[in-house]
């Protein structure tokens, strides 16, 4: 059996990566960059700096702005979305999230979170969850973001859990390819199209149970 369970958070604990995206866009519109949901698949688990180079490499800007403006759009970029996750309470928190993290904790699963986002320690106590984390990985803390696997391994590392042991979940092509780098075992959250073939996958959040997990877990692991 699995001994804990690695949870990305935006997209999977809760909506934010539409949030994320929607401040993304008010900045490439900004810098006369077309941006669309397709290619927002790419910025999914991407960390907030290689998130802006993806952005720019698209609209054919890398070499036009200098470092302090870089990091002033990452800045703006950042004030929106913070400004739009202010009012966020236990009512954002995705169906069957609640459930599966009540009953891995009856049945002593640890639980940590693994998200590239800094603010995902903010969501956690907006939302009323960060009693449920036994850890929380800390994304400044990596020297490489997803797709790399450091995050992943970094996490199962801050609950003494084998990483082989350990479930990952994931709504990103870059956290799956991580969590299968690590050598945890993927669950993803989306369609076969965004997430690929030959994982485990779960439209939405609703199917997620403890009883689906224990069920993948012995398909592939036992
Ligand atoms: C998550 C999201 C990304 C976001 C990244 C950094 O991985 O999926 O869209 O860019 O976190 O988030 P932050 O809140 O630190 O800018
Ligand atoms: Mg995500």
């Amino acid at each position: 059996m699995f001994e804990a369970v690695l949870f990305d958070l935006d997209g999977v604990i809760t909506d934010t990566a539409e949030y994320h995206y929607q401040a993304w866009k008010a900045l490439a519109d900004r810098l006369d960059v077309e941006i669309d949901r397709t290619f927002n698949e790419k910025l999914k688990g991407v960390s907030r700096e290689d998130s802006l180079r993806l952005i720019l490499e698209h609209g054919g800007q890398t070499e036009l702005y200098s470092e302090d403006e870089f990091h002033a759009f990452a800045k703006d970029k950042n004030d929106f979305y913070v400004e739009s996750i202010q009012a966020f309470s236990a009512d954002d928190i995705y169906p069957g999230i609640l459930p599966l993290l009540n009953d891995l904790k009856k049945n002593n699963i640890k639980i940590a979170l693994a998200s590239a986002s800094k603010n995902g320690p903010f969501l956690l106590e907006r939302m009323g969850l960060t009693d449920y984390f036994d850890a929380i990985a800390d994304p400044a803390a990596v020297k490489k973001g997803k797709p790399a696997p450091d995050l992943f391994l970094l996490a199962a590392e801050k609950i003494d859990a084998e990483i082989e042991n350990c479930l990952g979940i994931e709504d990103a092509q870059a956290g799956i390819i991580a969590i299968q780098s690590a050598g945890a075992l993927p669950i993803g959250v989306g369609s076969v199209e965004d997430l690929g073939e030959g994982i485990s996958l779960v439209s939405d959040t609703s199917k997620l149970s403890y009883a689906y997990l224990i069920e993948e877990w012995q398909k592939t692991r036992a």
